[in-house]
């Protein structure tokens, strides 16, 4: 499984890349919004730290005004990857994007139709939301189930990641893993509560205790 970041606050993104774990990161407006920091900077410092590819989504709504806002945000970096909306100008940008040799990330996919039109459309990526899904009392992993289970039986045609995204806590990526999505977009608590458990801490702990009773250092 790929582990993506979900953020555009750089020092997070730099610090969690320094374990080699981070494959790549998404983004998305509310998160440039939250940065509060200009997007085509930050963009370019986040491609700089992350070989893999980094999600900058278009604000157009129209698929022409699409196309003009991918090619700049395209020019930033070469591991950019075009995060377009799941509507008809959406998937029609995404097609001629991905015609172009562009990766694209369809994004705001809630159900197992948008993101069958997404593989179409020759989208790298499809992000379901399955936090926003889970927070109004639906099935967010059952959406996963869905669409990987839809995009196995069209391997040769379909060539789109699940990306899932929107997760909200540790369960969600286990759950993801279990049922064989692609990648995960994890925010950075999230990311850092997958390596925490209690009794991993208290076992250290345990045995640097005994350690010490030995005198001995390993290092000198
Ligand atoms: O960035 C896309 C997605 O991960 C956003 O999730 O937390 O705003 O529902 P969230």
């Amino acid at each position: 499984m790929k582990f993506f970041i979900d953020s555009a606050d750089i020092a997070e993104i730099r610090d969690l890349a320094d374990t080699g774990l981070v494959d790549g990161v998404t983004t998305n407006p509310s998160l440039v919004a939250k940065s509060g920091r200009d997007f085509l900077t930050v963009l370019a410092e986040i491609c700089a730290a992350v070989s893999g590819p980094v999600s900058a989504e278009v604000t157009a709504t129209e698929c022409d005004a699409m196309l003009v806002e991918a090619r700049r945000l395209s020019a930033v970096a070469p591991n950019v990857a075009i995060k377009v909306p799941l509507t008809w100008d959406g998937l029609k940008a995404c097609r001629a994007l991905s015609q172009g040799g562009i990766k694209v990330n369809v994004t705001l996919c809630f159900s197992p139709a948008q993101a069958i039109l997404a593989a179409k459309a020759g989208a790298s990526f499809v992000s379901p939301f399955v936090g926003r899904l889970d927070d109004i009392g639906h099935d967010g992993m059952g959406l996963i189930r869905d669409i990987v289970a839809i995009y196995r039986n069209y391997r040769d045609a379909f060539r789109t990641e699940v990306l899932v995204a929107s997760i909200r806590h540790p369960l969600h990526v286990i759950d993801a893993a279990k049922i064989g999505a692609d990648v995960c977009t994890v925010p950075p608590s999230v990311m850092r509560q997958l390596s925490k458990h209690v009794l991993t801490d208290k076992g250290l702990d345990a045995f640097l205790a005994d350690w010490k009773t030995t005198g001995q250092s390993i290092a000198t």
